[in-house]
């Protein structure tokens, strides 16, 4: 039985003791949060609270800490719990920049500890199904792959408004998107990035970021999110060089897949189209010279993690979320950081 502990019992904490409860082999016994309220939350759920960071960490029947505080503290609890002899599992984003992620990393080796972040939309069902379609060829080579989250909110709050705590969108969604990609193209490197960001209702934060990311065959990918999109633009669309996928939104049951049904020579329009005008370029097909096909069934298959986590503690080279892939992730960040505040693109090798 693996005895967990929980740093930090908010909404994603929270979400952690319910996950930890699905599964066996692995239970919730501590809680440790700087809030005093949460001594009766973390009681009544039948959890020992401890109100002291360091007694907590220092608990002999502690074999693992999640870390589930605003971001600012990520780098140094991880280093703290860590050298106290714990495992780790550390919420997204991991740190603020890759230079703290290595301070970690350096305490870890040392440690010989697990340490891991939760990078969950890694299983998300829209997102496997976009791997999936893309790694079975269907829309032959992915020339340029979209990733959009669009809330209507308008606003960032909580402590997420305020940079002192690490906030704003890229650190909340953006490196989830481009953890995503990455791990889409394992074996590509990122070239070039180029990153605006803007606060335009939460001003202390980006509140919209778009992202272009180029990788060394000259494939790209565009990471964007924002809180005050009143439309829908697709979760996911892809340009393959033999079709065209949009997944709409996280349920991935909207959407679908389309290709040139190439039975038919697809010929110059000729004269003006009715609805385009005069363009032969934009002209569209006869609807018998494309094939619109649905997405595949949604399988969701739920998320391992902490099955894996379990693995993870007999055999590390089991761990599914390996830190130096979210460090590539985190690297990606800082050039999109550097990025948007010179206003040009970031040539770098990640
Ligand atoms: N992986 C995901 O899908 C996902 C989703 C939401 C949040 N998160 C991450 O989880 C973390 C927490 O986010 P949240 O939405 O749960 O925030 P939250 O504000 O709901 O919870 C944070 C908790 O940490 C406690 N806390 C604050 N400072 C502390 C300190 N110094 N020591 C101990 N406890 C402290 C607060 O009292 C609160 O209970 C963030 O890093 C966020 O990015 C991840």
């Amino acid at each position: 039985m693996i005895r967990a502990g929980i740093l930090g019992l908010g909404y994603m904490g929270t979400v952690h003791t319910q996950k930890i409860a699905a599964v066996e082999g692995i239970r919730v016994d501590f809680v440790h949060d700087i809030d005093p309220g949460k001594k009766d939350v973390a009681e009544k759920a039948g959890y020992t609270f401890i109100s002291d960071r360091s007694s907590f960490l220092a608990q002999p029947d502690l074999d693992i800490v999640i870390i589930a505080t605003p971001n600012q503290y990520h780098r140094d609890f991880a280093i703290e719990a860590l050298r106290a002899g714990k495992h780790v599992i550390c919420e997204k984003p991991v740190t603020l920049n890759t230079a703290e992620l290595d301070d970690v990393l350096t305490v870890a080796k040392t440690a010989g500890k697990i340490f891991t972040v939760h990078q969950n939309r890694r299983w998300d069902v829209d997102y496997l199904m976009l791997r999936d379609v893309i790694a079975a060829g269907t829309l032959g080579q992915p020339v340029a792959v979209e990733s959009r989250v669009l809330g209507e909110r308008g606003i960032v709050f909580g402590w997420r408004a305020d940079p002192a705590y690490g906030g704003g969108m890229v650190y909340d969604w953006g490196v989830h998107q481009v953890d995503q990609i990455l791990q889409l193209f394992p074996e590509r490197k990122v070239t070039r990035v180029f990153a605006q960001l803007w606060s335009v209702n939460t001003l202390q934060v980006d509140d919209y970021f778009k992202m272009e990311l180029v990788f060394d065959d000259q494939t790209s990918a565009h990471v964007e999110c924002g809180v005050f999109a009143l439309e829908k633009l697709p979760r996911w669309f892809v340009y393959g060089d033999a079709g065209t996928l949009k997944i709409d939104d996280f349920t991935a049951k909207n959407g679908r897949i389309s290709k040139i049904n190439h039975k038919f020579t697809v010929e110059v329009s000729e004269g003006v189209d009715p609805v385009v005008g005069s363009s032969r370029t934009m002209a569209p097909l006869r609807p018998e010279q494309i094939q619109h096909m649905p997405l595949p069934e949604a399988v969701n298959g739920g998320e391992p993690f902490y099955e894996n986590i379990i693995q993870a503690c007999q055999d590390p080279e089991q761990l599914a979320v390996k830190p130096e892939t979210v460090r590539r992730t985190m690297q990606v960040i800082d050039a999109a950081f550097a990025s948007a505040k010179t206003r040009q693109s970031v040539e770098v090798l990640i």
